[in-house]
């Protein structure tokens, strides 16, 4: 490794430089020195109730925290509702008027909502909500395009207490009615379509296939997002356009009372076994824990233009396009399309139209952006740029670097934050006005965390790869999986003793520097989307042709990580190119596009150890190559005997 050089330039591409917070950037900072981390230290609850007290509550907590593992509860006793402290809370002073979402379609609409309008449309909203018979703790599945609606969709579920479970808009019917159907839910919203690279998105039919088995809907409310020559069938009695209930219905709708503990949203993510787990989060805590991250990670201020590129499907379009962002009355960008359409320019027209000061993409992103060419963001006026984010999976230095470079202009610092949807909020980052940082790490635990490297027996490790474990509880940590128990407390607590384990193995450096490797389960991060190989395996095996498969995550340039599939297939199938096909096709199908395998790799049978485990390494070596000089077929069941033996260890 290149010997370090001094504090204020990159120096090489192994990971070995340092970025301190620029000095302009640094005095402005609303956080701009370390002593938040003792001062969190040495009081966590007085840290975070400090936060919550920026926030609007009914009735005061009495208790800050409790920690029963797995069992937190945060700011008990209080009452608040989420909806009114993103909205009604900024309406009375100066923010009023102030810009809160601005709103690009793919096809160049425009569209902008003040505080006051999204205050008045989240109150008709409620009211279309409560006419449609729903009320307190009932489920609402939405499966939306991004558009303003969404955020009011969602925030307007809030206000009259039901618990939204938002499904991202590339999710197959058959996910939708699965999450549907887990949640119990009684209204599904959805759109006409949406747009995403010039095509258009056929939500509506996707739900009406996906609500054919769903015994459980009563309604289904259609928002009218408006593609010219696209019609949308609608069953009397079952679907209502939200327009034109929003026009039957009073201005002002009284929000719920909501108990800090009591569910928000339920957000179904992927896992190690076939069935997506429903991550539930609750009201105060996440509130606070988002918003606070939002304060402190993304520096945010009165004048910032904040534009996260995430889908609102996603935990990060939760916790930091409506809930933190809205918490802290911030204004930002909402785009509805590809960054590719019409052309590969189209982020950075934006961030100049507008004016962007703070960016929050993922690493799969940056690395389409920088294989497409520095041409396209230097053909923008990027200098309003002042903070730069990353989200979703490991960075690696080179896109990190390119990311200052071309994006930043080598004056934006960069804050690689480490989450997940259970933890609600970022729990690992750089601080912009304080760390120095390294390309290629999270850096430190947020202020008021308590995150280390642990063996699979509990052990601290530092300087070597480990597992990443939490200690304690954090306010947005969520509350458990929707109707499982049994499958929390098994996932995440039965690792160590009252001690989280997110799935990720990472290694800390001697600056105490957090290097997140990835997932060490059977999960796999694909474009910084996560998908359980299980849950392919279970796609593949539905197709008449295959009679057994295995899942694994190979490398791959842009997405980070892809989906490679080995098959068996049963007697009378031919494989080739043409059932390949046919296979990726099934599986995007059946889960989404983003499931769709890279590869699918023809084999007589699957390697397993004695007790009947697949050899996965075995796999991910032959699918990358490594094991087969060229694996162009592993049909000779022998092949596949000869690679066993050196693979033994994983008996
Ligand atoms: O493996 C980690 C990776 O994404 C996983 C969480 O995925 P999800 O719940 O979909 O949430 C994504 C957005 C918060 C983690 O277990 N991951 C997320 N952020 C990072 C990361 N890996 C490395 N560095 C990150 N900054």
């Amino acid at each position: 490794m290149a010997k370090k050089k001094d504090e204020n330039g990159p120096v090489d591409a192994h990971g070995d430089h340092r970025f301190p917070p620029p000095a302009e950037f640094k005095k402005a900072a609303r956080v701009s020195d370390e002593s938040i981390y003792e001062r969190a230290a040495a009081d966590p609850q007085a840290f975070w109730a400090g936060f919550a007290e920026e926030l609007r509550w009914e009735t005061p907590w009495k208790e800050v925290h409790t920690f029963d593992p797995p069992d937190a509860k945060w700011f008990i006793g209080g009452k608040l509702n989420a909806c009114v402290n993103c909205v009604d809370r900024h309406i009375e002073g100066p923010h009023r008027n102030k810009a809160a979402l601005i709103w690009e379609g793919e096809p160049g609409e425009k569209k902008t909502w003040t505080y006051f309008d999204l205050y008045r449309e989240v109150n008709r909203f409620g009211n279309v909500l409560r006419k449609l018979g729903i009320k307190k703790g009932d489920r609402v599945a939405i499966y939306l395009p991004m558009m303003l609606e969404s955020v009011a969709a969602m925030l307007a579920c809030a206000r009259v207490g039901a618990v939204h479970s938002v499904v991202f808009g590339g999710f197959s019917s058959e996910s939708l009615r699965d999450r549907i159907l887990d949640a119990d839910a009684h209204l599904l919203i959805t759109a006409d379509g949406g747009f995403r690279r010039g095509k258009v998105l056929a939500l509506k039919e996707a739900a009406d296939a996906a609500v054919e088995g769903c015994a459980c809907i009563e309604n289904v409310l259609v928002i009218q997002r408006g593609i010219p020559g696209h019609e949308c069938s609608m069953k009397e009695g079952r679907d209502h356009w939200y327009h034109d209930l929003a026009d039957q219905v009073d201005a002002w709708c009284e929000p719920e009372v909501m108990d800090s503990e009591d569910p928000l949203f339920i957000l179904y993510t992927s896992g190690t076994t076939g069935k997506p787990k429903g991550i539930v989060h609750t009201t105060g805590g996440y509130l606070t824990g988002t918003y606070a991250t939002t304060r402190v990670v993304f520096d945010l201020k009165d004048d910032d233009v904040y534009w996260c590129t995430a889908d609102i499907g996603w935990v990060t379009g939760h916790s930091y396009i409506v809930y933190g962002p809205l918490a802290a009355a911030a204004t930002q960008i909402i785009y509805e399309g590809a960054p590719d359409a019409p052309d590969r320019g189209r982020f950075w027209r934006i961030c100049e139209r507008y004016g962007v000061t703070v960016f929050y993409t993922a690493p799969t992103a940056i690395r389409a952006f920088m294989k497409w060419g520095d041409d396209w963001p230097a053909g923008a006026d990027l200098s309003r740029l002042r903070l730069l984010g990353s989200v979703g999976e490991p960075i690696n230095p080179e896109a990190w670097l390119w990311y200052h470079e071309h994006i930043g202009s080598g004056r934006c610092p960069i804050v690689d934050t480490w989450w997940q949807t259970e933890t609600g909020q970022i729990l690992i980052t750089p601080l912009p006005g304080v760390t120095v940082t390294k390309p290629g790490s999270a850096a430190k635990a947020f202020p008021g965390v308590d995150v280390e490297i642990l063996s699979d027996e509990g052990e601290k490790i530092d300087g070597e790869t480990g597992l990443l474990a939490i200690r304690g509880s954090w306010p947005a940590m969520t509350r458990g999986i929707w109707g499982d128990r049994q499958r929390f407390i098994e996932t995440y607590w039965s690792k160590w003793e009252g001690i989280y384990f997110p799935g990720d193995g990472a290694k800390r450096d001697e600056d105490g520097f957090f290097w997140v490797i990835g997932r060490v389960d059977d999960v796999i991060n694909v474009a910084g989307h996560r998908l359980g190989t299980a849950e392919v395996e279970s796609a593949l095996v539905e197709h008449a042709s295959v009679a057994e498969s295995a899942v694994v995550g190979i490398p791959h340039e842009i997405k980070g990580t892809a989906v490679a599939a080995f098959v068996t297939v049963r007697e009378g199938f031919e494989t080739g190119d043409e059932l390949a096909g046919e296979l990726k096709a099934h599986v995007a199908e059946k889960i989404g596009a983003i499931a769709r395998p890279e590869s699918i790799i023809f084999a007589a049978d699957l390697p397993k150890t004695r007790s009947g485990k697949i050899m996965r390494r075995l796999l991910r070596d032959i699918a990358e190559g490594k094991a087969l000089g060229d694996t162009t077929t592993l049909a000779d069941p022998s092949v596949v005997e000869s690679l066993k033996s050196q693979y033994d260890d994983e008996a």
